[in-house]
């Protein structure tokens, strides 16, 4: 048995149980007042961890490195094989030779080029792409009057976007976008989808290698700080697999709180909430990541009031931390203004990703284009599946097509050529960008089984991105390990 060596007297908590019931509130809410800021979990039966749900004990996790690691090989149930090397959890628990697995000087050395790339980020040319193709894609749909808006909207924009931004051509960002649907959807074609994507990551660094542009891969592959090519390809399989997920949840979201939750709409849409902060508290109470993977105690410690043991592997629940009423003066809604979520994690680890997340977000997420993507019909209403992040996982849209016409054609290239602020003022049909999903491979697999659910499944344990998709978790952060 794995357990963590102050294992309490109580029986642990199957850790699914905050990701697959209906509503995870109340299952958060008996997990702290059973168990108070440090719950005792079972990952798979016979696999114990803590889930650490304080905030001050979240920040005290991620921000003391030198007790508590990031680096799997350090958890006990790995050195001692309690976990086999196939394990389901592996992928989400194991080491992984990326920016997310090591600490030290060594992550400090690999987080430096993605921290510089992210810091080039064009915002200003991001928005207009995402505008761009937000544009685009609700055009297309419009035009069949019918949308999965989680396949083809919330989690289309994110990837395009990103593909572009690390240097894809919008036929090459639709190309990823098939590919890294058939790895996480763990279907038959998960093997494909993982072989297309290294080919496609591994081809556009080769391009860039022969002939630099003005992209992220050209930016990792000219950075001192990583040594071979194949850190660099781990960088950018880093990147994007963090990237796309937790953004596509966070916007499928908020879409999901503004059509269906009337107290949260009106306040947007009556202006008491404005879109930066209304993302902010779908990040507050329904983070992409619910239970995040994991850290590894280096030592005999106390957390919450626990006795932690050497190797103990500790999971964050940046999801239950909403439930802390230490940090939330007992409110169960959101404060706005109040930044205390730990959606992003904190510490050296932390998701260096925020303001491109933001940008890539807000646009989709504003009640014009959420209006405008979907129909007002209430019979449309969200269809959620197991295997899909947090968030609903298909929401179906009906609509009249749109007669409004686009300032510019479906040829036009997907950078800088948006000139509208608001893409959903003008929206045609046919007017997908070159790069946008075509309908059928992305609403193909939809397994809807829990219509009318506030929060969707994640399926796994860990849930966030991927839940039982484990393909999703590979490295933790949401990154396959390559
Ligand atoms: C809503 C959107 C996002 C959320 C909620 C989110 C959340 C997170 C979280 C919780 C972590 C793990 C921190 C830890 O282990 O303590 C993380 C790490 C990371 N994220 Fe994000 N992320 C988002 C978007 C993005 C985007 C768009 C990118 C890339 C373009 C990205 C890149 C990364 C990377 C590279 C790491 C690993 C950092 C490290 O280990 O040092 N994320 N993110």
């Amino acid at each position: 048995m794995t357990v963590p060596s102050g294992e309490p007297a109580e029986a642990p908590v199957r850790l699914s149980a905050t990701t697959t019931c209906p509503d995870t509130w109340p299952v958060f809410d008996r997990l702290w007042r059973d168990h108070g800021p440090v719950a005792h979990v079972e990952l798979e039966p016979g696999v114990h961890a803590w889930l650490v749900m304080g905030y001050e004990e979240i920040k005290t996790v991620t921000g003391t490195p030198r007790v508590y690691s990031r680096d799997g090989r350090d958890w006990r149930a790995f050195q001692d094989g309690a976990v086999p090397p196939d394990s389901p959890l592996g992928p989400m628990m194991f080491f992984r030779d990326n920016v997310a697995g090591h600490d030290g000087e060594e992550h400090r050395r690999l987080r430096r080029p993605i921290e510089d790339a992210i810091a080039a980020v064009d915002h200003r040319r991001l928005r207009r792409t995402v505008e761009y193709l937000c544009r685009g894609l609700i055009g297309g749909f419009a035009e069949r009057g019918a949308a999965d808006l989680v396949a083809e909207y919330a989690e289309a924009v994110p990837l395009l976007a990103l593909g572009d931004l690390i240097g894809f051509d919008p036929r090459q960002s639709r190309e990823l976008l098939v590919a890294m649907r058939a790895l996480y959807g763990s279907g038959e074609d998960a093997h494909e989808g993982d072989r297309r994507l290294e080919a496609l990551l591994s081809g556009l660094l080769a391009a860039r290698r022969a002939d630099p542009a003005d992209d992220i891969a050209s930016l990792l592959l000219a950075h001192p700080d990583l040594r071979t090519p194949a850190e660099a390809l781990r960088s950018i399989v880093a990147l994007m697999s963090a990237g796309n997920h937790t953004t596509m949840s966070w916007i499928a979201q908020t879409i999901s709180l503004m059509l269906t939750d009337p107290r949260f709409a009106g306040r947007v849409r009556g202006g008491r909430l404005g879109i930066d902060d209304a993302l902010d508290e779908v990040l507050a109470v329904a983070p992409p990541m619910i239970n995040m993977p994991a850290r590894y105690a280096l030592r005999d410690t106390e957390l919450g009031g626990r006795a932690i043991a050497r190797g103990d592997a500790l999971v964050l629940g940046l999801a239950a931390v909403a439930h802390d009423v230490r940090a939330h003066a007992g409110s169960q809604f959101w404060q706005r203004g109040n930044r205390a979520h730990l959606a992003w994690s904190a510490g050296q680890h932390a998701c260096p990703a925020r303001d491109p997340a933001r940008t890539i977000a807000r646009t989709p997420s504003r009640p014009s284009c959420t209006r405008c993507a979907a129909s007002g019909s209430p019979s449309t209403r969200p269809r959620w599946s197991t295997s899909r992040p947090r968030g609903p996982a298909a929401r179906p849209a009906s609509r009249s097509p749109s007669r409004t016409p686009t300032p510019e054609g479906p040829t036009a290239g997907i950078p800088g050529r948006a000139r509208e602020r608001d893409p959903c003022r003008t929206v045609a049909p046919g007017a997908a960008p070159p790069g946008s999903p075509q309908p059928s491979p992305l609403a193909s697999d939809r397994r809807p089984d829990r219509p009318d659910r506030p929060d969707g499944p994640a399926g796994g344990p860990i849930g966030g991105p991927g839940g039982r998709d484990r393909a999703a978790m590979r490295d933790g952060s949401g990154h396959r390990t390559s």
